[in-house]
C-alpha cells in the first residue's frame, strides 16, 4: 500500500509549535456527525468533551440531546432509545457487534476515538485513506505499476473497494466522501472531498489526543526551565569553588 499523505498545507497542530485549528476541529465533527456516525462510534469521547471545541455547556447539552443513546424506559423498564446528555459516549448506531458486521459485509467499523494512534502516521493516514480511494483498473502507484494487479480482491463481485491506503488495498468501507458539498460548513468554507477528509482527520486527532498541544507547550517550559536551572548551576559552582586555589 501506498504511504500516507499530508493534506495541502499539512495540519496546524504539525511540529513544535502547532496549535489546534479549533474552527477545523468543528468542521470535522460535523463531519463525523453527518456522515461517518451512520457506521462508527467513539467510545472514549464524552459529549461534554465537546466544550473543549469552544462550545458553551448549554451549546454541549442541546448538542448531546440531538444524539440518540441505548436507555432504559423508566416505566416498564424496557431498553428503548433517549436523547444522549452531556455525560453520555458517542453511540454506536449498531445494537451490537454482530450486526455491525452483517451491515458492512463481514466487517466491523472499528471505534475512531483512537484511530489516529492505532495507525502509523495517523493523521495522515486518515485523511489519505478517505480522499485517496481510486479506480483499481486505471490506477497507477509512482513506478507506474497498476495497482489491481497486486490487488485481485478488489475485482468485482468481493463487494469491497480499492484504496491505495488501506493495507490490503481491499476495504470494507465504501467512499464515505463522494460529493463536493456532502456537507455545509456553517462558516463558508467550501466541502471538497480533500477539505471534508482533513477537517474529520484533524477531529479524530483531537480526539485521540486532546492535549497534544499542551504536552507540545509543556515541552518548551521544560526546556527553558533545564537551561535556567543549568546556568544557575554553573554559576552556583564558580562561586562554591572560587576560594580553591
Ligand atoms: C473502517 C474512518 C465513514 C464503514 C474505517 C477506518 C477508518 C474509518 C479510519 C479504519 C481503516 C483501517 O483499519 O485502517 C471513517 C471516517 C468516516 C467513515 C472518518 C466518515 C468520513 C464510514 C461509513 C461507513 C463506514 C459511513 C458505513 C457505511 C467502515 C467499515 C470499516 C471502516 C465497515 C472496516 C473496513 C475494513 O476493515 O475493511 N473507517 N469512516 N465508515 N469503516 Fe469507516
Amino acid at each position: 500500500h501506498k504511504e500516507p499523505v499530508q493534506p495541502a498545507g499539512g495540519f496546524q497542530f504539525d511540529g513544535a509549535f502547532g496549535t489546534w485549528d479549533v474552527a477545523q476541529l468543528q468542521r470535522g465533527y460535523q463531519v463525523y456527525k453527518e456522515v461517518c456516525a451512520a457506521c462508527h462510534a467513539m467510545d472514549y469521547v464524552a459529549f461534554r468533551n465537546l466544550a473543549e471545541l469552544g462550545y458553551s455547556e448549554a451549546q454541549v447539552k442541546a448538542e448531546a440531546a440531538t444524539w440518540q443513546v441505548p436507555g432504559v424506559d423508566p416505566n416498564t423498564g424496557e431498553a428503548t432509545m433517549r436523547p444522549a446528555t452531556a455525560t453520555d459516549y458517542f453511540p454506536s448506531p449498531y445494537p451490537n457487534n454482530v450486526a455491525a458486521a452483517a451491515a458492512n459485509n463481514n466487517a466491523i467499523p472499528p471505534n475512531l476515538s483512537l484511530i489516529t494512534k492505532a495507525r502509523n502516521n495517523g493523521s495522515n493516514y486518515v485523511y489519505s485513506l478517505l480522499a485517496g480511494y481510486a479506480d483499481p483498473t486505471t490506477y497507477r502507484n509512482e513506478d507506474g505499476a497498476v495497482f489491481a494487479e497486486a490487488a485481485p480482491g478488489s475485482m468485482p463481485g468481493t463487494g469491497l473497494y480499492f484504496n491505495p491506503y488501506f493495507e490490503n488495498l481491499n476495504i470494507a468501507m465504501a467512499p464515505p466522501l463522494t460529493t463536493t458539498g456532502q456537507v455545509t460548513y456553517a462558516d463558508g468554507t467550501e466541502a471538497t472531498i480533500p477539505q471534508m477528509s482533513a477537517d474529520v482527520a484533524a477531529f479524530l486527532t483531537w480526539t485521540a489526543e486532546p492535549r497534544m498541544i499542551v504536552r507540545k507547550q509543556t515541552g518548551w517550559w521544560v526546556i527553558a526551565f533545564t537551561l535556567f536551572a543549568t546556568i544557575l548551576a554553573w554559576f552556583a559552582k564558580k562561586q562554591v569553588w572560587s576560594g580553591v586555589k
